[in-house]
């Protein structure tokens, strides 16, 4: 009985760590979460600036620190053999415009630590978020395919 339950558990545990090492190889799967943190991490200051949430400044430079570390990250996971696969809704026309597309990501960087200093309260959230945020549709506009 032990054993059965031993030998379950090792095998889960191999599993596991065999869907981590695939996703350390998946530049898609990699992107796809960086992207999904930057989503997840906004959502409650996009509730900020409706006014449907109150203004909460630790989420806010949370949200900020987020964009950061994606901005940091992200340039490196579009290698030229990543452009189909994986759901990936990234358009080609980025591989033809790699420079134009890793610098709109350096800009997110430097609008979101400029906006980390600016934020105080709601009255400043508003313009300097919204400047990061200008960065995100600049992006997506160009280089992710529209959502159907
Ligand atoms: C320089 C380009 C660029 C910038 C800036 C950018 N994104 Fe993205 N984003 C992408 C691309 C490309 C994808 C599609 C990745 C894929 O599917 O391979 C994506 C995907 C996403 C996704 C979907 C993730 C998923 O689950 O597949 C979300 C959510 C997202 N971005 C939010 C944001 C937000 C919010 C910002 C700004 C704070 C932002 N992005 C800034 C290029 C960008």
């Amino acid at each position: 009985m032990m054993k059965k339950f031993l030998t379950i558990s090792i095998l889960a545990g191999v599993a596991f760590a065999a869907g981590a090492a695939t996703a350390q190889n998946d530049p898609i799967a990699q992107r796809k979460s960086i992207m999904k943190g930057v989503g997840d991490a906004t959502k409650p200051v996009a509730g900020m600036l409706k006014g449907t949430e109150p203004f909460d400044n630790a989420l806010v430079q949370k949200a900020l620190a987020t964009y950061i570390d994606a901005a940091k990250k992200m340039p490196s996971l579009f290698p030229a053999d990543s452009k189909h696969g994986g759901e990936t809704t990234a358009r080609s026309n980025i591989w033809d415009e790699k420079p134009r597309f890793d610098g709109l990501f350096a800009r997110l960087g430097q609008e979101a630590a400029a906006a980390q200093g600016a934020i105080k309260d709601q009255d400043s959230l508003k313009p300097n978020f919204g400047k990061v945020l200008g960065v995100c549709k600049e992006c997506h506009d160009d280089y992710r395919e529209k959502k159907n």
